[in-house]
């Protein structure tokens, strides 16, 4: 058998209510908004018309990336080791603030009026 290294390919889901993030502002949820989301990230929900829909949208992308990474890494990341930021059309990608094994990571996110939704592919290389 060759040498070669083995690949390893993980998903990870989540959905999420978006009812669960309504309402929520720095000045009453600071100390969960902090746990949870980098600067950029509040930034980027709080410029919306409604921040719960992009806010319950990154908490479901950092679930599922936790869900696809925990194996391949053997361990659990945090929230705020996980950002989620978009490119300038719009597309979301994950940031690893973690330092970590080169892994490849592509995201997909929905939102509609009572759900959102993340879909993550990772690949150690
Ligand atoms: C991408 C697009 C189909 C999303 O449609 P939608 O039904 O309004 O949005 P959904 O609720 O399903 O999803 C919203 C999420 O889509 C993602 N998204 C936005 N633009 C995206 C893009 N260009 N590619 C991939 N994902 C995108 C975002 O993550 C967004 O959520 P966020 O703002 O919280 O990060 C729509 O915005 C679109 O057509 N954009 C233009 C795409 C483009 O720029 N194409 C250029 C080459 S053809």
């Amino acid at each position: 058998m060759s040498a070669k290294k083995v690949k390893s390919m993980q998903t990870g889901v989540d959905i999420e209510d978006i009812s669960r993030f309504k309402g929520k502002t720095l000045e009453n949820d600071e100390h969960f908004l902090k746990r949870v989301y980098t600067k950029n990230e509040l930034d980027y929900c709080f410029s919306k018309k409604m921040p719960e829909k992009h806010l319950a949208a990154r908490f479901c992308a950092k679930e599922a990336v936790i869900k696809a990474l925990s194996n391949i890494l053997n361990k659990k990341l945090s929230y705020s080791q996980i950002e989620i930021l978009n490119t300038p059309n719009g597309a979301p990608y994950v940031n690893l603030l973690e330092k970590t094994q080169d892994i490849k990571i592509s995201l997909s996110l929905s939102h509609d009026r009572d759900k959102a939704i993340a879909f993550v592919i990772a690949q150690a290389g």
